[in-house]
């Protein structure tokens, strides 16, 4: 059923006009996306520790002590490891205080995906007015979790970067609304006027979509490839050239937390079921259905760490 139009109302000097958002969006200046493409490479960088600890996850010789050595040479980021290490999402009964405990106990993998969940929430997390940043964090954390415990369900490896393209698939969105935060917000109005995709909007207004804003600051951001192909192709895995395994996984958790109600698409639609993505995982119906539940289930223990990763916890 078509969703009603939602007219935008201002005084004109002729009386009152309506001006729909599609029509505001063609005044946007910015309609190319070498221009775009500009202002993305002008975004923070992500600080060289990230690198240091890629580096170090990926060094079988490296230990405990390296990585927590690199952490704790910055001090924002160990504390806000801490703060996301003792929320209540992971329900440790003490304290833990110290960042080398926190790796021993959680393991590379999952600190790795802990400092770059915090690098990037520090490089462009900050929200401005509006709730619309925190619930594409929001959105990008349930997608994360369900990336992860799907593919231990699945009997995946751990460190396939389940965590990290679920983190990330959307960056692009953030990239938008850090950028151009008014006329993002105009692309959502238009999108859901016209009943089309948020990525034809955006790319009307924006000479770009976001899967490839977000691949854009990822290569900039110079993360594995595996990352930016999870971000370019969440949307049709089928068409990864080297990591179509991890693009499905991503898609469909991307699916998973719209449809445990984390994050709205931003046109009023529906999610669209990634029956292929499915079929190629080999997800079984029944694994669907405890997918389902145990995300559904997760809104409270992502709030604990966007409390964290904003410093509020
Ligand atoms: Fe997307
Ligand atoms: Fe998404």
């Amino acid at each position: 059923m078509a969703k009603p139009l939602r007219s935008k109302r201002h005084a004109g000097e002729s009386g009152v006009e309506t001006v729909r958002a599609r029509e505001r969006l063609e005044t946007v200046p910015n309609s190319g996306p070498q221009q775009m493409i500009e202002e993305i490479r002008q975004l923070p960088t992500l600080p060289s520790v990230l690198t240091q600890v890629l580096q170090t996850i990926q060094d079988p010789e490296a230990s405990a002590l390296d990585l927590s050595r690199y952490i704790a040479a910055d001090q924002v980021l160990s504390a806000a490891v801490l703060r996301l290490v003792n929320s209540a999402y992971y329900g440790f009964h003490r304290q833990i205080s110290s960042v080398t405990t926190a790796v021993v106990i959680l393991g590379f993998v999952e600190i790795r995906n802990l400092v770059l969940a915090a690098t990037a929430f520090e490089a462009l997390g900050k929200a401005g007015p509006g709730g619309r940043r925190s619930n594409l964090w929001r959105h990008s954390l349930a997608s994360a979790i369900a990336a992860q415990r799907c593919a231990r369900m699945m009997k995946h490896p751990p460190e396939g970067g389940h965590f990290v393209g679920g983190l990330l698939h959307d960056l692009g969105k953030v990239v938008f609304d850090v950028v151009y935060p008014k006329q993002y917000e105009s692309v959502a109005e238009s999108a859901a006027e016209e009943g089309e995709s948020i990525r034809a909007a955006e790319l009307r207004a924006f000479g770009m979509d976001h899967i490839e804003a977000g691949a854009i600051l990822a290569e900039h951001w110079d993360l594995p490839n595996s990352v930016v192909e999870a971000i370019r192709f969440h949307h049709d895995p089928a068409m990864a050239p080297t990591e179509r395994k991890l693009c499905s996984l991503t898609a469909y958790a991307n699916y998973l937390a719209y449809a445990a109600g984390m994050g709205d698409q931003g046109n009023g639609r529906e999610p669209v079921f990634p029956a292929e993505a499915v079929l190629f995982l080999d997800v079984s119906p029944r694994q669907q259905e405890q997918l389902g539940e145990d995300i559904a289930d997760i809104g409270g223990p992502i709030n604990e760490l966007l409390g964290a990763l904003s410093g509020e916890a």
